[in-house]
């Protein structure tokens, strides 16, 4: 499996700042980016990777972004992302989910952040809390489609956005109470097809007769899948394709209302995604039965992904004395926690399987692909382990970007209580 990082980069980095141990590579990013921005407008999902430095790379390289809690609206801002909503011109912020908690609905109303509504209780929250300002809605347009179950945020059985046929009610609800509806976007889910996208196009040119002269952004969503199987790697998805399909469903749209539609895209996967590397060492090699397993350092409190979708990440391993991996064997590739679902080689449904890899020996660093999207940013404290340090790529050198988490962090906010 090749890789943008060089072996020896990737070596000195475990030594100097540990395993498991996060690597971002910007030129990636810095691809990815330049191949979305046929777009109008690149609003980076940072919850795909939250941490500063990518996301105020992802800034530097002309994107605005999405906030989908309180916390993301403090990133946003500490990256250098400003408040504040313009007439005609795009926010740089726009806070998107189903629900205001009450620390949101302050930062939003403090920094005049704009919201793309996903309940109607949103518009009479922010009304109550007088927020008067344009907004945006998520629509759920009755069907959905991702990589995994798990992914799909369309249809009846999902939470997401504002039903279609509650379309209007909400411009009603929103006008009663002195604000305007001038956007719509839809997200229907991560890892979104090609056949499914042509009918959600068809779903916003519908939705977009409810609002008429008002409309003046559309949001495709997030949802751009990447290739992670190794026989797809090569086959990007055509963003272009993606694009002109949403730009047919823009010129639609701007047929019938007679003036220009602003178009965005909502990526999160698609910019990081391919970008991230997540280095582990070998800590044990061991036989049960006729399976060979190789133990992490690494577990699914730093990658979640195999052990909550079935997932699959490429595997690279990296000999730490630089001996050539020519033998393969068939192994299991496992963490360190005190769960059975902690396994990186499974498929949905969290059955185990075998992966064919290099054989490798204690000490090895074994390298999981395309974990930059979803990876970090999922991690938790799960059996008391810390969070990995995360680092970039950047002009051939490897630079800090978070700190790996210290046991006196871990523990900071416990209180022992008089018992
Ligand atoms: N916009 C909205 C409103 C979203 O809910 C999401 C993802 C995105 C954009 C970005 O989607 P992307 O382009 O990254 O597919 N943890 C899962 C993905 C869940 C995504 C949730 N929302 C995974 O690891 O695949």
């Amino acid at each position: 499996m090749k890789y943008s990082i060089p072996d020896s980069v990737l070596l000195k980095a475990a030594s100097e700042y540990g395993t498991p141990l996060w690597i971002y590579d910007r030129a990636t990013i810095e691809r990815a980016v330049k191949d979305v921005q046929v777009f109008d407008t690149v609003r980076f999902a940072q919850k795909a990777c939250p941490n500063l430095s990518v996301v105020s790379l992802i800034r530097k390289l002309g994107c605005v972004v999405d906030a989908v809690s309180a916390g993301e609206i403090v990133r946003a801002l500490k990256a250098g992302f400003k408040g504040g909503q313009q007439k005609g011109k795009v926010p740089e912020i726009v806070y998107t989910a189903d629900i205001f908690d009450r620390d949101a609905l302050e930062l939003v109303k403090k920094y005049d952040i704009a919201v793309n509504v996903g309940s109607p209780d949103m518009i009479q929250q922010l009304a109550d809390f007088g927020v008067k300002s344009e907004l945006t809605i998520r629509v759920n347009p009755g069907f959905g489609h991702g990589h995994s179950r798990k992914t799909n945020t369309g249809g009846d059985l999902s939470k997401h956005g504002i039903w279609h046929e509650q379309i209007k009610d909400c411009i009603k609800l929103a006008q009663s109470n002195g604000m305007w509806i001038t956007g719509l976007h839809m997200h229907i889910g991560s890892g979104t097809d090609f056949e499914h996208l042509a009918q959600v196009c068809d779903a916003m040119v519908d939705a977009s007769r409810h609002l008429g002269s008002h409309l003046r952004t559309i949001s495709a969503g997030g949802g751009l899948p990447i290739p992670y199987h190794e026989e797809e790697k090569g086959n990007r998805i055509d963003v272009k394709a993606y694009y002109d399909l949403w730009d047919n469903a823009r010129k639609r749209i701007q047929q019938s209302i007679g003036h220009d539609v602003h178009l965005e895209v909502e990526p999160g996967r698609y910019l990081v995604a391919e970008s991230g590397y997540l280095v582990a060492e070998i800590r044990a090699v061991k036989k049960q039965g006729s399976n060979l397993f190789y133990l992490l350092d690494a577990g699914f409190t730093d990658l979640v992904r195999p052990s909550f979708y079935g997932s699959y990440h490429a595997i690279s391993v990296v000999a730490r004395d630089g001996r050539e991996l020519n033998e393969t064997v068939d192994a299991v590739v496992a963490g360190p926690l005190c769960e059975s679902g902690d396994v990186f080689t499974q498929e949905e449904g969290g059955f185990v399987v075998t992966r064919k890899l290099p054989k490798a020996q204690v000490g090895d660093l074994l390298i999981l692909h395309d974990a930059g999207a979803y990876g970090a940013a999922m991690s938790s404290n799960y059996n008391s382990r810390r969070y990995a340090a995360e680092t970039m790529y950047t002009k051939g050198e490897i630079k800090l970007v978070r700190e790996r988490q210290t046991f006196e962090q871990l523990l900071q906010n416990d209180r022992i209580i008089e018992l």
